[in-house]
């Protein structure tokens, strides 16, 4: 028995956005009133160093709960956003993959980790992946619902898309899940530049409806926000436009989480950080 939905924000390629989506997302779930967890998977931690920087001291964390087979739960820190936890990278990290090779049942390790009553108030899960289709992140994806896809716009996404595409396949096929591909994600959306447009279509012609239909608007917010540990809520004042953007991706998340059959709990209006009662 574990947690409620689970969505891993994948792409193999670097660089496309996809700490800044897991995190705003994570974020903005946790405003509306979700109990959310993210779940840092790359062996960088970008994730972990925005939101909790000293969290790296934690003695248990990610790599440790898949190297050793402890629970997911025993990782989790608080973050500065109310209802968003943190399961933090670690150092250790870039060993997971070597050491999961010889693992039985290398490909369900992390869904194992996940599979804990601790970890059942958590409405969402997110978990934010590497750069690279390794068996860190094949453990993403196996132990999520769904995947969600950030693309940036650049020249040639559809390489690297295709290969994303075929690995999923073969995941459902030989490790018997039923995970999907929740959506595509536009990220560093520049309307003045001709590429955008191009990929774009291209995205639209070949994934047709499985593209979100907003993207995140390329936004030096998102470049700085990281720096002062802050997600784009805290970073941008009312009617920011990153904050405008992750709205609008936490409404379709929703909306095609519903559409799906995953059960989310009502929505609450923005929070702004209430204080914590002492119990
Ligand atoms: N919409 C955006 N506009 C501007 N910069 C962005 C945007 N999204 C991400 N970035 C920046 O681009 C870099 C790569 O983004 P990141 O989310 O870390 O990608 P990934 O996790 O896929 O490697 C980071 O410096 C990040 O701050
Ligand atoms: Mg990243």
């Amino acid at each position: 028995m574990g947690p409620g939905t689970t969505v891993a924000v994948a792409n193999q390629k670097g660089g496309v956005g996809k700490t800044t989506v897991a995190v705003n997302l994570a974020a903005g779930m946790a405003r509306r009133g979700r109990r959310v967890l993210l779940v840092d998977l790359d062996i960088q931690g970008s994730a972990t160093s925005i939101l909790v920087p000293n969290a790296v001291e934690h003695p248990i964390d990610v790599a440790r709960c898949l190297l050793e087979k402890v629970s997911l739960a025993d990782a989790v820190v608080p973050t500065t956003q109310p209802g968003l936890d943190l399961a933090p990278a670690g150092e250790r990290m870039a060993l997971v993959d070597l050491h999961l090779a010889s693992v039985l049942g290398r490909e369900r390790v992390l869904e194992r980790a996940l599979r804990d009553a601790r970890l059942k108030p958590y409405d969402l899960v997110v978990l934010d992946t590497a750069p690279y289709l390794g068996l860190l992140t094949l453990n993403a994806i196996v132990a999520s619902h769904h995947v969600l896809v950030p693309v940036s716009c650049e020249y040639l996404p559809m390489l690297g898309l295709k290969l994303l595409r075929d690995t999923l396949e073969n995941v459902r096929e030989q490790v018997g899940t039923d995970t999907t591909v929740l959506g595509y994600v536009l990220t560093m959306v520049d309307r003045r530049e001709r590429i955008t447009e191009e990929v774009e279509a291209l995205l639209r012609q070949t994934f047709g409806e499985r593209m979100f239909p907003h993207g995140i608007r390329v936004n030096t917010h998102h470049k700085a926000s990281p720096s002062h540990h802050q997600t784009i809520f805290d970073y941008e004042g009312k009617g920011g436009k990153g904050r405008e953007d992750f709205e609008l991706l936490c409404d379709e998340l929703e909306r095609r989480l519903e559409a799906a059959g995953r059960r989310l709990p009502p929505r609450m209006p923005s929070i702004s950080p209430a204080p914590i009662e002492p119990s």
